[in-house]
């Protein structure tokens, strides 16, 4: 029997103390660690600086994961729906995808925005968004290099699993 096409999951990241890029190892060891029945599905994890378009093109799902600063998606995230937002605009539409936000205490606008970038993409929401909170609220603790805890890496792992085994699957 011929094997069925495989399928990329792009999870586009950006991180500048380490929680978001702790969450995204989390979602990627999830998503390695998926029973799959056709072992159909290759996880992809770039850093927003290194997105092109062209990898927004031939993924067939997408995880975006990104800090909230000063109540948005980070700068460096932004660029990268700036950059790829028109040469993806009507050609990625009903691709599956999730968000993640590593916020100190909020997280809500950056997860509206990814939202309603990925409304104007047309992709279906398979989850909520999974909004992690450092609770670093003074200048010295937002500086700080974060940990993200088992519990609140386990959801991420978890997140993985379910996206990996809803594409391998034909579900989303
Ligand atoms: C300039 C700046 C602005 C921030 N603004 C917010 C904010 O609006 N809401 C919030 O919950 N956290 C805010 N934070 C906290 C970060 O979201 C938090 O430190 C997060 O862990 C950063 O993710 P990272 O470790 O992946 O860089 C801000 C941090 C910085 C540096």
């Amino acid at each position: 029997m011929p094997r069925p096409e495989s399928k990329q999951l792009l999870v586009v990241y950006h991180s500048a103390t380490g929680g978001t890029e702790q969450m995204a190892q989390a979602l990627l060891f999830g998503a390695s660690a998926a029973e799959t029945e056709n072992g159909t599905v290759h996880v992809a994890l770039k850093s927003a600086t290194n997105t092109r378009p062209q990898d927004v093109l031939l993924a067939d799902a997408y995880v975006f994961a990104t800090p909230e600063n000063l109540g948005a998606i980070a700068g460096l995230m932004k660029d990268f729906f700036d950059r790829c937002y028109y040469p993806a605009l009507g050609k990625i539409a009903a691709r599956p995808y999730a968000s993640m936000i590593c916020a100190g205490s909020d997280g809500q606008n950056a997860a509206r925005q990814i939202e309603r970038i990925a409304t104007g993409w047309r992709l279906r929401a398979i989850a909520e968004p999974l909004i992690i909170h450092t609770h670093a609220q003074t200048p010295e603790a937002i500086a700080q290099q974060k940990v993200i805890g088992e519990a609140d890496l386990m959801q991420c792992k978890k997140l993985g699993q379910l996206m990996v085994s809803g594409l391998d699957l034909g579900i989303f």
